[in-house]
């Protein structure tokens, strides 16, 4: 049906729900898993995944139930994911400074952030297995391995002052683009949409991806503490050339 309301108005009855679903699927038995979860609850992103999961899966909102489910499950999990790569990246950047609020691993210790971050990397797949479908699961696992080499690759040029910049979008490719990418292949495949129209969204996905961490990179330099609820000058500090500095 068309519409002229602007996409997010659109979605705005699923982003709710996710926002309670969300508190549900990080509740556990462990104390200090429910303590770093009710933390997890109360630093909200801008959810832009999630977003995409339901645009790109907008059909199987008006669907039949099964599938407005397995919609959910994927959101959850796509966030999840980049909730856990978020703790691990603040580990690995001693960041202090988190969604506006402490960083799991500066409110308790590195340890515990290491460990929740492998817990929600964990918990999303038993999630993907039992409620979503084996493609999705398919583009989850290889999103994941891209992910671990996109920071890997941002190590290894660490400090370093002579990086492509062709060596700078594979990295980015792989640390974001690719989820993103993910987020509305997945949203796409859930929704039935064929290989040509999943292939299509994955595109507008991965772009908008490349867009997303160039834009996140200039932030870094340009933007405020208040604005973006984490640190300035942190890909600077920590050594890493990103496309602003490699222009510079
Ligand atoms: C932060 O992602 C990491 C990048 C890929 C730039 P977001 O900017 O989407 O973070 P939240 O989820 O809104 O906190
Ligand atoms: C995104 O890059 C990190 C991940 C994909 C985990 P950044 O390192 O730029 O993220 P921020 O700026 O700390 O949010
Ligand atoms: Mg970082
Ligand atoms: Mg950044």
């Amino acid at each position: 049906m068309l519409t002229t309301k602007s996409p997010f108005a659109i979605i705005q009855e699923p982003l709710a729900q996710f926002e309670e679903a969300w508190i549900g699927v990080l509740t556990s038995d462990i104390p200090l898993v429910d303590d770093m979860s009710a933390h997890l609850a109360m630093m909200r992103g801008k959810r832009f995944r999630p977003a995409m999961v339901y645009l790109c899966g907008f059909d199987a909102l008006q669907a039949d139930p099964q599938k407005r489910r397995r919609l959910d499950t994927c959101a959850l999990v796509v966030e999840m994911i980049h909730t856990a790569t978020l703790i691990h990246d603040d580990i690995i950047d001693h960041a202090l400074l988190r969604r506006g609020v402490e960083a799991v691993n500066a409110r308790w210790n590195r340890k515990a952030a290491v460990l929740m971050g492998d817990y929600l990397f964990a918990r999303s797949f038993v999630m993907l297995v039992r409620e979503t479908l084996p493609e999705v699961v398919d583009i989850m696992a290889e999103v994941t391995y891209a992910l671990s080499q996109g920071e890997l690759l941002q190590e290894h040029y660490v400090w370093s002052t002579d990086i492509p910049e062709s060596e700078y979008f594979r990295l980015i490719e792989m640390k974001t683009a690719a989820l993103i990418g993910a987020a509305c292949e997945v949203g796409s495949t859930v929704a039935g949409d064929g290989r040509e129209e999943r292939a299509v969204m994955r595109e507008i996905g991965r772009k908008l991806g490349l867009i997303y961490q160039v834009t996140d990179d200039i932030l870094d330099i340009e933007g405020s503490v208040e604005s973006l609820g984490k640190a300035v000058y942190a890909d600077f500090c920590q050594g890493r050339a990103t496309l602003p500095l490699i222009r510079a």
